[in-house]
């Protein structure tokens, strides 16, 4: 059977595999060797709050895609555009321009990406992506961590007041196709993200049309990927620090939209490092729950 046409006549086949509004700044640096590490005084993550699972919420109270619809439609040409006026605001049909995602040496990939983190960043208004996205954290993410850290001990029990740091704002990413373009396997600790983190993934487009997920080790170093397995309306949380992840190409007509962040936990994070010869990249609002 012949291929679907977009898979033989990908349309982004240089630079990047997808437009994210944040980018790692991490460099090796001899200085790496001789940094201390983070101080943290209750030590290593409990296993079972690091372990792989999905979480669902009500998006009839947490829909951030609404939000990221309006902010796409504004962000401009070097962000994307809807082909068709009828169907904007479908985040699978958001078209990224090639030229965006070419070889950031040539300018155009960070000048893009630097655009779209400004335009995240920038959208504070009521019902915009980052006060719905500070519900989202607050009301669901950070209460169900907080849950996990009660039911395997880390805390005395649920009422126990604990600190939180999570990244804000978070960072967006669009990964259009098709492409031959992927996002190589890796662990956040290669950039300087430290142990006491747990990252938070979202698909905001269905997997049935983009056909690409995010794929994860069971645990560190096993190198036995396999894709998450999960749906809008559903957050996952892994431990990104440690387990390695990629993400294949995109061999669809169809954007993949994203949302993903980390959080710090009181005991295990600590708040004033970042390693040696890297540049922190992500700004954390801390909150007590
Ligand atoms: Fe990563």
């Amino acid at each position: 059977m012949a291929p679907p046409p977009e898979a033989s006549d990908p349309a982004y086949v240089t630079g990047a595999a997808t437009l994210r509004s944040a980018k790692h700044t991490a460099r090796y640096s001899k200085a790496r060797k001789d940094d201390p590490g983070p101080v943290a005084p209750r030590g290593a993550l409990p296993a079972e709050v690091m372990e792989t699972c999905v979480i669902s919420y009500d998006r009839s109270v947490h829909d951030l895609a609404p939000a990221v619809a309006r902010l796409l439609k504004r962000a401009g040409p070097a962000v994307g555009s809807w082909p068709d006026p009828d169907r904007c605001g479908d985040l699978e049909d958001f078209v990224v321009p090639a030229q965006s995602l070419r070889d950031s040496k040539a300018g155009s990939c960070d000048e893009a990406q630097a655009h779209l983190a400004d335009v995240v960043a920038a959208d504070e208004s009521r019902g915009g992506l980052l006060q719905s996205f500070d519900a989202f954290v607050c009301e669901r993410v950070l209460p169900e961590l907080k849950r996990r850290l009660a039911a395997c001990g880390a805390l005395a029990n649920e009422h126990e007041p604990v600190r939180f740091w999570y990244q804000r704002p978070p960072t967006l990413r669009l990964q259009p196709g098709p492409s031959t373009r992927f996002v190589r396997a890796h662990a956040d600790a290669d950039y300087g993200h430290q142990h006491g983190e747990l990252n938070f993934w979202m698909p905001l487009t269905c997997q049935s049309r983009t056909k690409t997920t995010i794929w994860l080790e069971s645990e560190a170093g096993a190198g036995d990927y396999s894709p998450l397995d999960i749906a809008v309306g559903q957050v996952a949380l892994f431990h990104g620090t440690s387990r390695r992840h990629h993400v294949p190409r995109n061999p669809t007509s169809s954007t993949r939209v994203s949302i993903d962040f980390r959080v710090g936990v009181e005991g295990y994070f600590d708040p004033g490092w970042s390693m040696k010869g890297t540049r922190a990249d992500h700004s954390r609002m801390q909150v007590m729950l």
